[in-house]
């Protein structure tokens, strides 16, 4: 898939501010400092289209960018940002799960993971939490270029066989370095396989 157009629509905090639920959407969430604002502007091969920050905690708001007037690609805050008092934090997870569970457009969640660590607490509750709740969603490693590969192929597969304890089939799996840019043509194929 090719992408013509990619424009900053809007940034909230109120599920009922987004954009009308008419076009299909793809979320990015992960933990702070993950990667997710990058991938976005990686993705758009624009670099200054979602903000993104050395320190975690950057994006505060849902936000949401439209590619080719057809569809939106949204970013959202990260999880696990120990920095955030407990009542900003509250405050991020019912907005955050409100948009996650209520946003009828949204066509898949993809979840970021940091390809140098194994499997983090919080991103084993979080992953358990969206595929309960039936949400559709993938996962994807991100900053591979921190690894060589044969350390990334192990992080792999370990956390594969970590996913199994818990489910029956792996989620769709995908790779990415904002910095090397791999990895687009693999997101923008499945999220093409998806509209379609
Ligand atoms: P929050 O909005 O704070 O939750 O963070 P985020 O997940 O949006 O991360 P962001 O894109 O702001 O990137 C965080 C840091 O990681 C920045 O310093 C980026 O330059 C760096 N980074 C992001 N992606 C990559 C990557 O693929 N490779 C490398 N080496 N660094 C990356
Ligand atoms: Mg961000």
């Amino acid at each position: 898939m090719k992408i013509k157009t990619a424009r900053f629509v809007i940034s909230n905090t109120e599920v009922d501010k987004c954009p009308s639920p008419v076009l299909p959407e793809f979320a990015f969430i992960g933990r702070s400092n993950v990667g997710k604002s990058s991938l976005i502007n990686m993705i758009t091969d624009q670099n200054k289209l979602a903000k993104i920050s050395a320190r975690p905690g950057k994006t505060q708001c849902i936000n949401h960018f439209i590619i080719n007037d057809e569809w939106y690609l949204v970013d959202l805050p990260g999880y696990g940002f120990a920095r955030n008092s407990k009542s900003a934090r509250e405050k991020f997870e019912s907005f955050i799960s409100e948009y996650i569970l209520k946003r009828e457009s949204l066509n898949c969640l993809f979840i970021l993971i940091d390809s140098r660590l194994k499997m983090q607490k919080i991103d084993e509750e979080f992953i358990t939490w969206v595929g309960n709740s039936q949400i559709p969603f993938a996962l994807i490693f991100t900053k591979t270029d921190k690894l060589n590969k044969k350390q990334l192929a192990v992080n792999i597969s370990l956390y594969k066989k970590e996913l199994l304890k818990t489910w029956d089939e792996l989620p769709k799996l995908l790779y990415s370095s904002s910095l090397a840019k791999l990895g687009r043509e693999d997101i923008l194929s499945y999220i093409d396989c998806i509209l379609k």
